[in-house]
């Protein structure tokens, strides 16, 4: 049967006059119905853990607005979690973990393949979500990349220049290798048993990216995608991969063909024209609306709307925002945006 969910036919290299369209956090706070699911799991993280209340988060936006596509609700740091480090979120601040500076710390970790038993309510939401969603919403599973884990993991939690990171890989390079290699393995195994469970597509978020430099970029963002995409492609080779090396400026370009990836989805520090020409002429581009303007609405969004859709109507393009919507969006502009693409 030819494909006809538009967001296949976008990551296929299909050019779409309107063009398939999802956002990343669409299931979050900026909606009522998530805030009230979210109270009744208790917290975050038991609500990623509760198959139904996270199938329920799901489909939240698919049934309100009608997305192209459903992402998965889980986090990245589930895999930390899985691997035995202690993961909680601190209300209003964010994550919070056991922090990996030295050998010993890294030795109590589970191995790759050890992490299957804890995220298997994991698999049995997406498992849910297959049966449940409308014939023409694709399913999109996700990690986290190595690089971007290890930040929280060796911190122990969110900082804003990763400076923990950066310190071991100086100082320590071969426990922070240990470190990668252990996370890249994991995020195989796991990537591997959403598809299996029914993810359609999945997407590879490096959210901090753009903090590795020079050799630093090839070494721990652009090498660590490969070898996913790489171990993927061989499981399951007619499923896509999106990478997501999020503020990766110059090095956006190549990133695709360096890696294996479907699709690059990018950011909003770099200008749609810019992507159209440097990084859609290996193929399909998701991105790059700014999330502010889910906040602020009106004429300047539906500009941008139009000035994004036709600056990346010479080829495959994912419509989506630059990064996640933030809690303060008003779900009205969400509206205007998806109408703005779907009737120009
Ligand atoms: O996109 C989606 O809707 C799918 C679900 C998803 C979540 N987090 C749910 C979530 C995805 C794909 C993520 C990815 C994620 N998680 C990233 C990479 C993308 C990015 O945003 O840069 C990162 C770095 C994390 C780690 C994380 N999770 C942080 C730093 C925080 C706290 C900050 C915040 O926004 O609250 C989270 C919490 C989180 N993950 C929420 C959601 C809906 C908010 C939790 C809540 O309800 O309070």
């Amino acid at each position: 049967m030819a494909e006809t969910k538009k967001l296949m036919r976008a990551l296929a290299g299909e050019t779409q006059a309107v063009p398939p369209i999802w956002m990343m956090r669409q299931a979050g706070r900026y909606l009522p119905e998530y805030r009230a699911t979210r109270a009744q799991a208790g917290d975050f993280l038991s609500l990623c853990y509760n198959s139904d209340l996270a199938a329920e988060v799901t489909l939240q936006p698919i049934r309100r607005y009608g997305f192209d596509a459903a992402i998965l609700f889980a986090d990245i740091l589930l895999i930390p979690d899985a691997l035995g480090a202690d993961l909680w979120f601190v209300t209003g601040e964010g994550p919070r973990l056991s922090t990996i500076t030295a050998q010993a710390e890294f030795d109590i970790l589970k191995g790759p393949d050890d992490i299957h038993d804890h995220l298997a309510p994991i698999y049995e939401t997406l498992r849910i979500l297959k049966g449940e969603l409308p014939s023409e919403t694709a399913l999109i599973g996700f990690a986290g990349a190595p690089w971007t884990v290890a930040t929280y993991m060796i911190a122990g939690r969110g900082t804003p220049d990763q400076g923990p990171a950066h310190a071991l890989k100086t100082m320590n390079t071969e426990l922070f290798d240990a470190l990668m290699e252990r996370l890249t393995l994991a995020t195989i195994e796991y990537l591997s048993k959403q598809i299996d469970a029914g993810a359609e597509v999945v997407k590879i978020f490096d959210s901090w990216a753009g903090s590795l430099k020079g050799d630093d970029f090839q070494r721990y963002a652009l090498e660590p995608a490969r070898q996913i995409i790489a171990a993927l492609k061989a499981r399951h080779p007619d499923t896509p991969i999106i990478a997501f090396p999020r503020e990766a400026g110059d090095n956006y370009i190549g990133f695709a063909k360096a890696t294996g990836a479907d699709c690059v989805a990018v950011d909003n520090s770099v200008s749609p024209e810019w992507a159209a020409e440097h990084v859609q002429v290996d193929g399909c581009v998701q991105g790059n609306l700014a999330s502010s303007h889910m906040v602020t609405g009106g004429q300047a969004l539906i500009d941008e709307t139009r000035r994004l859709v036709k600056a990346f109507s010479g080829g495959p393009h994912i419509f989506n925002l630059g990064h996640g919507i933030t809690p303060d969006a008003d779900p009205e502009n969400v509206q205007l945006m998806i109408d703005t693409v779907r009737e120009g």
